[in-house]
């Protein structure tokens, strides 16, 4: 077993300390400070020979060893550590067992982010023209300071698509205590059980304190994908986003069409299950939706997506109630921070955001962020609607109006849209 200690403060070591100094047994003692967690990472290796360098120092006056012992030698080594170092604010140093340099460690104090930036823990974050920002890695040795590590997500956005789920995404990954791969990875879309190992290979780095979260839209209305993440990740928790049905099918409608003219005329399948509504895309919406009697074209993917409760119905089968939050779309779009901090709750994580980080841009007519960093949504959110005439609208409405109301009974509340019509 290797084990390799770092102290983040000069408090934390006086707890080091005073837990070492009262313990007969070192071992129980250290024991308990991994259980803390929250100052000694430790890694276990099936390599026991492997050595286990450190160094420690208290300001000017340093105390180095690099042992290549076991865990007790490790030990004593910190207590006459401790034991020797007043108990002083300086920072302490310590001998990266990655690189084998020495740094400072006294995270929060020590700057690693240059001007602009914002220390994101594993990342510095740079405001860019357009959404995204640029994370920047951080070095190794910070990385390890901090116990930067691959995770698997703690939680998912899965849905629905184009119901704000990138706004979602944007302001959530300014959170300190949160944070997103740059992309959609789609992983559960293409990995059997067996395979879920791999899901933090793809993940951003994260700090132990921090919750990664994943963004795919898609997931929402592949039942099986659902299934598959309960047996391979039974405890991680959802954020559903519903937006307006109408709504979010002609937008629906508008990004499939961008990329059947990007990709000239082929359309994404969906391969789940042949019996999976697949997309019917025209030249127009109404084209799209509309059989030429007037009927609608109830099994277009356009529109199946949009009848929320019958999916919602199969979620809460599968995954227990209070593992999923469900945000309502157009109050989110119209006043993103009561449902921020809906998400600061359910995923049980400071508050950070309140009034002050958002500003309504009257040029833009929506709102952005003011802090830490300047951010507007651009992209696909500024795409012009086709206009839905009213005779379409009337059938849309009497279409999605009983699913609007079992929606409401299974989520027991409504939503701003869920009763206006
Ligand atoms: C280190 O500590 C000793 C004992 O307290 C002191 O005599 C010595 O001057 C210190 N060294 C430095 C470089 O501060
Ligand atoms: C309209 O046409 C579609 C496709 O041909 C058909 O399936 C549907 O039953 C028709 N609806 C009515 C009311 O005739
Ligand atoms: C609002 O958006 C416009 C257009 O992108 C931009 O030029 C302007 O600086 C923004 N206003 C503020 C107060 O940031």
């Amino acid at each position: 077993m290797t084990l390799h200690f770092y102290i983040l403060n000069p408090s934390v070591s006086t707890m080091a300390r005073t837990l070492l100094g009262r313990s007969e047994a070192a071992m129980a003692a250290i024991t308990a400070l991994l259980m803390l967690g929250f100052f000694i990472a430790y890694q276990t290796s099936v390599d026991s020979s492997r050595e286990l360098r450190y160094a420690m120092a208290s300001g000017a006056n340093s105390t180095l060893c690099s042992c290549e012992h076991d865990v007790e030698t490790a030990i004593r080594a910190l207590k006459q550590h401790l034991s020797v170092s007043a108990v002083s604010t300086a920072p302490i140093r310590i001998k990266s067992p990655v690189t084998n340099s020495l740094m400072y460690l006294q995270p929060g104090k020590e700057r690693v982010c240059k001007d602009g930036q914002i220390d994101h823990g594993c990342y510095c974050k740079k405001a860019t023209n357009v959404y995204p920002p640029e994370n920047i890695l951080l070095s190794q040795d910070i990385r390890w300071a901090r116990g930067c590590k691959k995770r698997r997500p703690d939680a998912i956005i899965p849905g629905t698509m184009k119901s704000g789920t990138t706004a979602l995404k944007a302001y959530l990954e300014i959170h300190p205590a949160i944070t997103f791969p740059d992309k959609e990875l789609k992983f559960a879309n293409h990995h059997k059980v067996e395979e879920f190992d791999e899901y933090n290979k793809v993940m951003p780095y994260s700090t132990p304190d921090q919750i990664a979260i994943e963004k795919t839209a898609g997931y929402f209305n592949r039942i099986p994908v659902v299934e598959r993440l309960r047996e391979a990740l039974p405890d991680i928790k959802f954020i559903i986003i519903m937006r307006e049905p109408i709504q979010r099918a002609v937008s629906n409608y508008m990004h499939m069409l961008a990329i059947k003219v990007k990709s000239s005329g082929t359309l994404p399948i969906v391969k789940e299950h042949s019996s999976a509504p697949q997309y019917e895309i025209k030249s127009t919406f109404r084209e799209s939706v509309l059989f030429p009697n007037g009927s609608l074209k109830t099994a277009n993917r356009l529109l199946d997506t949009s009848r929320y409760v019958r999916y919602l119905k199969q979620w809460y089968r599968i995954y227990p109630r209070h593992q999923i939050l469900v945000l309502d779309g157009e109050e989110f779009t119209q006043d993103p921070l009561p449902s921020l901090q809906r998400v600061e709750e359910f995923l049980g994580i400071d508050r950070f955001f309140d009034e002050d980080k958002f500003f309504f841009n009257e040029t833009k007519g929506f709102i952005c962020l003011r802090d830490p960093f300047e951010m507007c949504m651009t992209g696909n959110k500024g795409r012009p609607h086709e206009e839905v005439s009213d005779d379409l609208m009337e059938k849309l409405r009497d279409h999605f109006r009983p699913f609007n109301r079992k929606l409401v009974k299974v989520l027991e509340r409504e939503l701003s849209w869920t009763n206006s019509y």
